[in-house]
């Protein structure tokens, strides 16, 4: 057993002959937040970031705000997806590591046990932000689409994904920006993506500088 005291109960689980972390998240909070009109009048992209890690709390409203199951009885989600097909994924880069969002499980699962926050981007204050949230769309999941319909769709369902992010952080006080500007070829290394994963877009997400 092994504690992470920034998110929660760790368990170990095996899959597929080898040991992976899974944490699970706190519940997230369905209702309260800012007044829509005035987190669209909020909304905007930050790039300077306080030296300081998101709360369990927040990382868990965060990702159910983003792409969580809003329907359990369809698991549909908080972002529209082109024909349901779900097929972005969001992986979550922090000081401890990196992890993949699990909707349906309301969990984190431990991808690598680094902090690759500075190569989720190009530009030098990704590596600041205290999470880096990463949009992977997989195209195996797409499967009555040519490659050209699943980049499209892939682009948008994502960009629904990061809007989604940015109300959330305008009303919960947060910085964030979502950014292209990637060398996807690197970090698809690093996060050990297969050949049908493909990296749409990063966010960064963190507390504003200087608050
Ligand atoms: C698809 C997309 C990609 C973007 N990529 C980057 C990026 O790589 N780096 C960056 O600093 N900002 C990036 N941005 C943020 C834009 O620069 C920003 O939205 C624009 O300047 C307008 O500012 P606002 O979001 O505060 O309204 C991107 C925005 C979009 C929609």
């Amino acid at each position: 057993m092994k504690k992470l005291t920034f998110l929660g109960i760790c368990i170990f689980l095996t899959v597929t002959g080898f040991a992976q972390d899974i944490i699970t998240l706190s519940a997230p909070h369905m209702d309260g937040g800012m007044p829509l009109m005035k987190a669209l009048k909020n909304r905007q992209t930050s790039r300077e970031f306080a030296d300081k890690k998101l709360t369990d709390q927040q990382l868990a409203d965060l990702l159910w705000a983003a792409n969580g199951i809003n329907r359990p009885e369809s698991k549909k989600r908080t972002a529209p997806s082109a024909m349901n097909y779900q097929e972005v994924d969001i992986y979550v880069s922090t000081a401890l590591g990196l992890y993949l969002y699990n909707a349906e499980k309301n969990s984190l699962t431990e991808i690598l046990k680094e902090d690759i926050r500075a190569k989720t981007g190009i530009q030098e204050f990704v590596k600041n932000a205290g999470a880096n949230l990463i949009f992977v769309a997989d195209y195996s999941r797409m499967t009555k689409s040519d490659e050209k319909t699943k980049e499209a769709y892939a682009m948008a369902d994502a960009a629904f994904i990061s809007e989604n992010v940015y109300l959330f952080c305008a009303s919960e006080g947060l910085a964030t920006g979502v950014r292209a500007y990637i060398d996807k070829e690197m970090l698809g290394k690093i996060m050990k993506l297969t050949p049908d994963q493909h990296i749409m877009l990063g966010q960064a997400v963190g507390f504003p500088k200087g608050k």
